[in-house]
């Protein structure tokens, strides 16, 4: 989750660092920090509790570092509490720093043996294991590079580390097992970074490392990389994937808001060239062995964490309602279980970031149990879930910055409706019934543009859910899932209670909650499930809760005193949810706004959640 950069270059790295440190706080923000050799060949490091901004007033208010070598990293705490002892980069005497992504799993164990030996450690983290194991080999007569491989050969669990020591004043080391590290190439300087937004603004091409892979930092064409066997290896070298525009943030308040109003053109993206008026794309959706793997599924499975699971669990009404059987879960509990997964079952993992510690493991252990095809819905083109699978499915969403997931939502669902048809077809869906769904999914983009004009409402909306603690949200069938999105958006964001129920099951408990201070939310649209839910909507009027319903434009709800109905336009069947979601998103937003909240990165909270 932490984010990592560094830089070897001929010009002070100082705001390079910062900047890139600024891009990558969305994932961790509890505090940051960097270290420099500067021009005397001293390290200068200076971290800081708080956001980027803290560690950058810090260094312009008088503490003023620079140096042309340097490492940074913003933090989500794992081991050891948020202070700046704690703050990387760690360090053994201003000698060796050291900044880590991931978890040090034996770190215990190697902390006892050096404080056994008369190691002094600073921190309660279990980064700073590897600064003194590196500093004993370094003082056994080791160079820094054999020092960092022999400590990769004594840790064990997933991580990413950058080494700066004032032994070799113009070179990072870094170790990548697990979580991801690139290289970027600028002009005449190289940095290293957790991920691929870092480097949009500041190098041209891009290398990621395997596992097990050590790399020797240096200016350009001296750049080395070692695999786990200790063979000097070439890793290919690609394009930044990533436009450095498409990270600013213009004119918007926030990531979010900016990303909920590129949901149109995040869609037009995703169906660009694979959809033609009336039929899918086979080809441009999927490449590689699509045709061969397709032609033999037979079931799907779906894995996600959060928002990226709700997307799931919407496929699962469309897989089904086509006859393809389909079952979604949770990553994290998948892992745990013995599933019994059919012959020709397509495993789908979901995973905006592709990096999400749990969806990997599950994808993994899906593949020991058996699981002989995998497809990954993914919005980072250079991730490791990418590397993983047999089919990627890519949502050109853009780089989501805001923690809160929004426009890769819309997208995942648009790939996954694409996915349905490319199956569903290979189970007799007519020509003209995929025309139909191809004529609804063109439609979107429009739709969504509609929808974002009741921004103003909602804003005014909003103003009702301000002062509230808890909140309920409804919805059936396809709706189900919007509404669990809705309430996690609220929760994460504006941190009200919000909980999600399918609206039958009001009478088996919730109802129980059900008073004026209680505001419920339904969704509703104009669907087969409508009267139904009309029903429940009665049932908590009864009891005096006021009721906010979300009903498609020209349905026969009326709003009353305890009722508030908020049309939203009409969709197809399919697209429906897409539509119905960013009333929800933009409710979430304005609450947060309005109680003051740090909008794109809410407490205790990360984008890539590359730990268990
Ligand atoms: C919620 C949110 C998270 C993510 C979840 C999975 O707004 O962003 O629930 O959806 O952590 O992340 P990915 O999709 O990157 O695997």
């Amino acid at each position: 989750m932490c984010g990592i950069i560094g830089a070897v270059s001929h010009r002070n790295v100082v705001p390079v660092l910062l900047d890139s440190l600024g891009i990558l706080e969305y994932r961790g923000y509890d505090s940051s920090g960097i270290a420099v050799i500067n021009s005397e060949g001293v390290m200068d490091r200076e971290r800081k509790v708080g956001k980027v901004n803290q560690l950058a007033h810090s260094l312009s208010n008088g503490s003023t570092i620079s140096g042309t070598t340097g490492i940074g990293h913003t933090r989500w705490a794992t081991h050891g509490e948020v202070s700046e002892a704690n703050a990387h980069p760690l360090a053994f005497k201003e000698k060796i720093a050291v900044v880590c992504n991931g978890i040090i799993e034996n770190h215990e164990e190697l902390r006892a043996q050096h404080l056994r030996e008369g190691c002094e450690y600073n921190s309660g983290t279990d980064t700073e294991v590897i600064v003194h194991e590196i500093h004993r080999f370094q003082e056994s007569g080791l160079s820094l590079l054999e020092a960092v491989k022999g400590t990769v050969e004594k840790l064990t669990g997933s991580f990413a580390f950058a080494v700066l020591s004032i032994t070799n004043p113009e070179k990072i080391i870094v170790a990548k097992n697990g979580s991801s590290l690139l290289i970027g190439f600028g002009e005449n300087e190289t940095f290293i970074a957790s991920d691929t937004l870092a480097l949009a603004k500041i190098a041209k091409r891009m290398i990621s490392l395997e596992d097990g892979d050590i790399a020797e930092i240096s200016d350009q064409s001296e750049t080395v990389i070692f695999d786990r066997s200790g063979s000097i290896v070439q890793r290919p070298a690609e394009s930044i994937p990533i436009n450095a525009k498409n990270i600013e943030l213009g004119t918007y308040a926030h990531y979010m808001q900016k990303e909920i109003f590129e949901q149109a053109a995040a869609v037009s993206s995703t169906l660009k060239d694979r959809v033609t008026s009336d039929s899918v794309v086979e080809n441009e959706v999927l490449t590689g062995k699509a045709t061969e793997i397709l032609d033999r599924v037979e079931a799907v499975r779906i894995l996600a964490c959060g928002t990226s699971f709700y997307a799931g669990l919407i496929a699962k009404f469309w897989f089904e309602a086509l006859g393809i059987p389909c079952e979604t879960e949770i990553a994290s509990e998948f892992r745990y279980r013995k599933p019994v997964i059919a012959n020709n079952t397509l495993l789908i993992a979901i995973s905006q970031s592709g990096e999400t510690a749990d969806t990997l493991a599950a994808l993994e252990y899906a593949s020991e149990l058996g699981c002989r095809y995998t497809l990954a819905i993914c919005n980072s083109p250079a991730s490791k879930i990418t590397r993983m699978v047999d089919l990627v499915l890519h949502t050109h969403a853009g780089p989501e910055i805001s923690v809160a997931s929004t426009k890769a939502f819309s997208t995942q669902l648009v790939s996954l409706l694409l996915l349905m048809i490319l199956l569903a077809r290979r189970k007799g869906l007519t020509a003209q019934e995929e025309s139909e769904v191809v004529h609804e999914i063109r439609a979107l983009p429009s739709r969504i543009d509609a929808a974002l004009q009741m921004d103003r409402k909602i804003h005014s909306l909003a103003k009702q859910f301000v002062d509230k603690e808890h909140t309920l949200m409804l919805g059936r069938g396809t709706h189900y899932p919007i509404a669990l999105e809705g309430a996690l958006k609220l929760k994460e964001i504006s941190y009200i209670h919000a909980d999600a129920y399918p609206a039958g099951e009001l009478k088996h408990g919730p109802l129980a909650l059900i008073d004026a201070n209680v505001p419920t939310v339904a969704v509703a649209p104009n669907n087969h499930l409508l009267t139904k839910l009309k029903n429940n909507i009665q049932e908590v009027k009864t009891r005096g809760g006021k009721l906010f319903v979300f009903s498609d434009a020209g349905d026969s709800i009326k709003s009353d005193e305890l009722i508030e109905v908020i049309h939203v336009i009409q969709s197809g069947p399919y697209t429906s949810p897409i539509i119905h979601v960013i009333p929800l998103q933009l409710l979430a937003y304005h609450v947060a706004v309005m109680r003051g909240e740090d909008v794109d990165n809410p407490r205790n909270l990360a984008k890539s959640v590359t730990v268990e």
